[in-house]
């Protein structure tokens, strides 16, 4: 027998009658709601994710972009993923890059989450997915900031290199989980993103000096911790003499950094597997040597304590993004409307459900 269970019961129980989940859409103004405000919670939550990932509790198997030859600026990628423990969901991210959208005021990504019941395989939701990837990603790089800096004094100067979406959530994540800063360095190509990213800063009333440069070099040498969230597709950053001052970089961007630069700092990623693909700067660096010496370790090595962070070396973590954290975020997200009774169900979604009618 079967039968369609209310979203609020969630997933079905094991057993010969397997329930089919009712299935939702969560808008993206469902989504900010539920995010809105629980920086730390939703930190604390990716952390739980990365240890799940690390003790072996996920699968997550690697990307697969979608590119296309008359458009070679763009790219979808698909993040299919399972997450074991309290989170329990199978899933997949299906998020569109389009550089060019930017140039007509649009976000450059765009993406759906479809969430998978672990026990009948049914998907039982499909939310708005830019703001969960970019709060994912942003909720990471606070906490590998947080983790990285431990054995060294804390930064109080940020620079953000590349000054979109992604960048604006990092800051927000970095202040929402107890950061600040005594100046904000700010650069990136496009003068309208700078002056965009400034009045971000000044709206949400950011204490600090706050100073656009006019070139990398002067964001570089005057930052001690650095975002990097640029679209460059091969590394422009050159000069390993910038990084003397041995600053805390998040390399989000993953394609900014002369490989060189990476050799002669100590190299954190989420994933080994994962990073070292898809021409990322990581990538180059093991072409380069030929080996992967070059990394120190993972962010759940730091998370469990088997690896120490330096205090005197330039530290450059390179996350790929794991579908793990779309994941683990998007239940999150899913219970929290389901909680506050707000999920729009979708009536007779699944309609085929006697094998012989
Ligand atoms: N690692 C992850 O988990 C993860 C997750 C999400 C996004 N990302 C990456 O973050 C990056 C930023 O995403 P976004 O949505 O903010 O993009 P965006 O297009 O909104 O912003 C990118 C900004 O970088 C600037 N820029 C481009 N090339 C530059 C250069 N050479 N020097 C300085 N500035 C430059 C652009 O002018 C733009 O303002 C993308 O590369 C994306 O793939 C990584």
């Amino acid at each position: 027998m079967t039968s369609v269970t209310s979203p609020a019961t969630g997933p079905a129980a094991a057993g010969p009658d397997r329930t089919v989940p009712a299935f939702a859409v969560i808008t993206g103004a469902q989504v900010q709601r539920a995010l809105h405000g629980r920086e730390k919670q939703i930190t604390e939550l990716v952390e739980a994710a990365y240890r799940l990932h690390g003790e072996g509790r996920t699968v997550n198997p690697p990307s697969y972009f979608l590119r296309f030859p008359d458009r070679p600026a763009s790219r979808i990628i698909a993040l299919p993923a399972s997450v074991g423990g309290q989170v329990a969901v199978d899933g997949i991210k299906w998020i569109s890059s389009f550089p060019d959208n930017v140039s007509s005021g649009l976000p450059r990504a765009s993406a759906v989450l479809i969430l998978n019941d672990p026990v009948t395989g049914y998907p039982f939701a499909c939310l708005e997915s830019s703001i969960i990837s970019a709060t994912r990603t942003a909720a990471s790089a606070a906490l590998a900031a947080d983790r990285l800096t431990r054995t060294r004094q804390r930064p109080r100067r940020v620079g953000f290199f590349g000054t979109g979406l992604i960048a604006r959530y990092i800051h927000t994540y970095l202040t929402g989980t107890g950061w600040s800063f005594d100046t904000v360095g700010v650069y990136d190509v496009s003068a309208d993103s700078a002056a965009g990213f400034c009045g971000y800063l000044r709206q949400a009333g950011t204490p600090g000096e706050v100073t656009v440069h006019d070139g990398p070099e002067a964001l570089i040498r005057s930052s001690d911790l650095i975002v990097f969230a640029t679209v460059a597709g091969t590394p422009h950053v050159t000069e390993t003499s910038w990084f003397a001052h041995r600053p805390v970089v998040l390399h989000v961007s993953l394609r900014d950094l002369d490989p060189r630069i990476l050799l002669e700092s100590a190299n954190f990623v989420d994933d080994v597997e994962h990073c070292l693909k898809a021409e990322t700067s990581p990538h180059l660096a093991e072409q380069l040597t030929g080996g992967r010496d070059f990394l120190d370790g993972t962010l759940d090595d730091v998370l469990t304590g088997r690896v120490r962070p330096p205090a005197d070396r330039t530290i450059v973590f390179s996350p790929f993004g794991l579908g793990v954290l779309d994941l683990a975020v998007g239940k999150y997200v899913h219970d929290e409307v389901a909680r506050t009774g707000e999920l729009h169900v979708i009536d007779d979604f699944f309609h085929e459900l006697r094998r012989y009618g």
